[in-house]
This record gives structure tokens, C-alpha cells and sequence, in this order.
């Protein structure tokens, strides 16, 4: 099985990108399943459900997300309708929405579960705790878990923690591509952070002026996605056999001078 993990899509110019980039990505790599983060597609802060159908139509199979899932104020509402979605399944008990999904393809089940980390992030419960939680209930096919973190030491640490019981871990959040993919000794394919898609003169898909004042001064300043200039698509391909080991893998970072 084929399957490709795009890194988080930044509003409008993140949907370009994917857009401009993903056919070709497509005609060369064959995915046969699609993921891809979207807690920043709806103009770099959440999701909508006319967005979640945009990715549909492209074929876009599993849907993760993170901290920026309720930015929309939408979502609480339209979750339950968004099937292919999932939100980090070790939120506090009681939200709306699905933490892990297993969907059929090619007569192989193929879950992937959404986390999201603990360290310089928002409130949820313990990550590792819940991965055993979830496993306890998901016993075939192959296992890939989207870890949503801002730190690297915390999805190292979780790497190691399912190496051997999950096929992959896939980081999100950063919006920065790690190149650090490899599969860990016990047979789990890992990689920090996948990176995102959006414009690659920005500051992890903004326009450059806000952050900066934000940093220098400390005033409150709003962001907004960057529309102008090159575009950049950040994804991991990989395949694996029917014994769900890992036979090939590329981290992609494809720029519109590329
Ligand atoms: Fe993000
Ligand atoms: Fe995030």
C-alpha cells in the first residue's frame, strides 16, 4: 500500500499549493490513501465543512488536525458531519468529534490516529496513555499515528514509546519539515515534523511583518496567511508490504521554482 501524508495546509494559499502540486505528486507516487492536516486551512485557523468537502473532491481520504481545531466557531457543530476527520483523540473527555479512524481500502484496513503533545501546547490528557487506550481496541492492519507537537524531544520520546507497534508516526504542527525520516529499529517509520503547504516566504505560512512585531515588541498584532509569492508543498510518501513493514519512503518538498 501506497500512502501519502501532506504536512499542514496553510488557508488559501496552502489549497493552492496542494492544488497546484498534489497532481503531479499523484501521477508519480500512486498513493492509494491520502491524509492530510487541515487545522489550518480555513484562512490559517481551523477547519469548515465546505473546506472538508473542497478536500474530499480532491480525494483527500483522512483529514487529522490539532490545536487549531475549534478556531472556526463552526466546527463544534459541523464535526459530526465531517466522517474522514479526526481531532486529537487525547483532547479532554467530552468534546465533539472522533480521535482515531479506520477506513478500507484495497480489502486492508488502514487507521490513523490523531494526538496531539503536552509540551508548549494547549490542555489535553496524557498522549502516550491514550495511544495504549486506542491500541487496546485497533488490532489490524496497519497503524499510522499524525503526533500534533511543538516539541521535538516529546514526538522523539513517543516515537520510541510505539516503535514496533504502530507503522508510522507522522509529526505535524511545526509547519517546519524535519528531515530526520527513518525507520526506527524496532520496524516504526518516523519523521519530527512533515511540514506544511502554503507560501514559502512567510513565517510557517503568515505574512512575515505581524510575527515579527510581535516578537520585537510584544504588541498584539493579527496574523494573516501570506498569498504572495512561491509556493510550498511539504509531504511524506511511503509504502508498505502486507506484513505492514515499511519498503520505501520520501520526504517531499516541492517549491513552484522547483
Ligand atoms: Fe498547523
Ligand atoms: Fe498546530
Amino acid at each position: 500500500m501506497r500512502i501519502l501524508h501532506i504536512g499542514d495546509i496553510i488557508g488559501r494559499t496552502g489549497r493552492k499549493a496542494v492544488t497546484t502540486f498534489l497532481p503531479k505528486v499523484r501521477q508519480e507516487f500512486m498513493p492509494d490513501i491520502i491524509v492530510a492536516n487541515v487545522e489550518n486551512a480555513s484562512g490559517g485557523f481551523g477547519i469548515t465543512y465546505a473546506i472538508y468537502e473542497e478536500f474530499r473532491r480532491l480525494d483527500v481520504d483522512i483529514m487529522t488536525t490539532g490545536n487549531h481545531i475549534w478556531d472556526n466557531r463552526e466546527t463544534e457543530g459541523s464535526i459530526v458531519k465531517m466522517d474522514n476527520l479526526i481531532r486529537p483523540a487525547n483532547l479532554p473527555e467530552g468534546v465533539p468529534g472522533n480521535g482515531f479512524i479506520t477506513i478500507e481500502k484495497n480489502g486492508q484496513e488502514f487507521t490513523v490516529i490523531n494526538l496531539i503533545g503536552r509540551v508548549f501546547m494547549g490542555l489535553s490528557d496524557c498522549p502516550f496513555r491514550k495511544f495504549d487506550k486506542i491500541k487496546e481496541q485497533v488490532n489490524d492492519g496497519f497503524i499510522m499515528v499524525d503526533f500534533h507537537g511543538e516539541a521535538t524531544s516529546e514526538k522523539n520520546a513517543f516515537g520510541y514509546y510505539v516503535d514496533g507497534k504502530v507503522g508510522a508516526v507522522v509529526g505535524t504542527h511545526t509547519h517546519v519539515q524535519t528531515s530526520d525520516e527513518r525507520v526506527l529499529p524496532k520496524g516504526t517509520l518516523f519523521q519530527t515534523d512533515v511540514g506544511m503547504c502554503g507560501a514559502l516566504n512567510s513565517v510557517i505560512g503568515m505574512e512575515k511583518e505581524a510575527p515579527i512585531e510581535r516578537f520585537m515588541k510584544g504588541m498584539p498584532r493579527k496574523f494573516e496567511v501570506e498569498k504572495r509569492g512561491e509556493l510550498m508543498f511539504n509531504a511524506l510518501f511511503f509504502e508498505y508490504n502486507d506484513n505492514s513493514e515499511i519498503t520505501d519512503f520520501k520526504r517531499l518538498s516541492i517549491t513552484s521554482g522547483d
